[in-house]
């Protein structure tokens, strides 16, 4: 496994390898980050990850310097994953002085984590086109868990002919069912508990929706009432959509919706969403 950190020493890496997967990450690796690592090993013949807190995707008042790091316990897992190049580059090498130029994707990043957080879509898909000229992949994976995140990269891959493809692979959760997230390190043991309430609200809106519920209002009145069950838990947002445009609807259609929250716990804000009717 190669460790580079300059763009210029990993293109020249980058060029012994035909059909590269890339994992990008921030690092913090949980099995979240593995299960994208393990699908692209499985698929691609070489594998890259890149690990960059990337500045310009948190706000201000955000945690990027309190965002958890532990470089060398994430090489040690990348290592046990047989991945072949990871790139760790410092924030010098991405934002060159005088770098003004950003990707823009309109629509899709108006709303849910886009409203909440503005200037947030602007600093993810910025990285990643970043990284995908660097890195040159043939394929990029990404979670589920970050569902807006994954409407995003594909409208941009699409929209700016970009000749990769995308592959989006499943939530991974703990046994009680809070999905994976390095800012679960943030949660004291009352809080942790307070946490499962996200996912017990997206199964009970499943349910609902199986049991016949369609409309839209009132699945999300039944994740606000689960929500409202957790004294810790203070909502920011709940939606109900269309899973590619991620406009609010009325009337879940046949081929089901997503249903996505973001939950205040304590300081820590969790986001989780689950493929309603699937
Ligand atoms: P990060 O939060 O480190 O996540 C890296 C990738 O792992 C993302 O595609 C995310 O959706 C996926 N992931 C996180 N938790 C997961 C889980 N429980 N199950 C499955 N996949 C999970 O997302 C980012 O970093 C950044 O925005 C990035 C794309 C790297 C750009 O900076």
């Amino acid at each position: 496994m190669q460790v580079i950190e300059t763009i210029a020493t990993f293109r020249r890496a980058r060029s012994g390898y035909t059909g590269l997967g890339l994992v990008p990450t921030m690092g913090y690796l949980h099995e979240g980050h593995l299960s994208l690592v393990r699908r692209a090993r499985k698929e691609c013949g070489a594998v890259a990850v890149s690990i960059f807190v990337n500045p310009t995707q948190f706000g201000p008042n955000e945690d990027f310097a309190a965002y958890p790091r532990d470089l060398k316990r994430d090489l040690e897992l990348l290592e046990s994953e047989q991945v072949d190049l990871v790139f760790t580059p410092s924030r010098d090498e991405i934002y060159s002085a005088g770098n003004t130029t950003a990707v823009e994707v309109g629509g899709v990043t108006e709303m849910l984590e886009g409203a909440a957080r503005p200037g947030h879509f602007r600093g993810v898909a910025t990285i990643v086109c970043k990284l995908f000229n660097i890195v040159q992949p043939n394929r990029a994976y990404f979670g589920q868990k970050d569902a807006q995140q994954t409407v995003v990269i594909s409208r941009m891959v699409r929209d700016l002919d970009m000749p990769l493809e995308v592959v989006v692979c499943p939530t991974v959760r703990e046994p009680d069912g809070l999905a994976m997230s390095s800012r679960n390190a943030y949660l004291a043991a009352d809080e942790r508990r307070a946490a499962t309430v996200l996912y017990r609200a997206l199964t009970t809106a499943d349910s609902r929706l199986r049991a016949g519920e369609r409309s839209g209002e009132v699945l999300r009145r039944t994740i606000r009432a689960t929500l409202a069950t957790e004294p810790l838990a203070d909502l920011d947002y709940v939606s109900i959509a269309d899973r590619s445009t991620l406009l609010e609807l009325d009337l879940v259609p046949s081929q089901g919706a997503l249903a996505s929250l973001a939950v205040r716990i304590g300081k820590t804000r969790l986001i989780d969403n689950f493929i309603l009717g699937n």
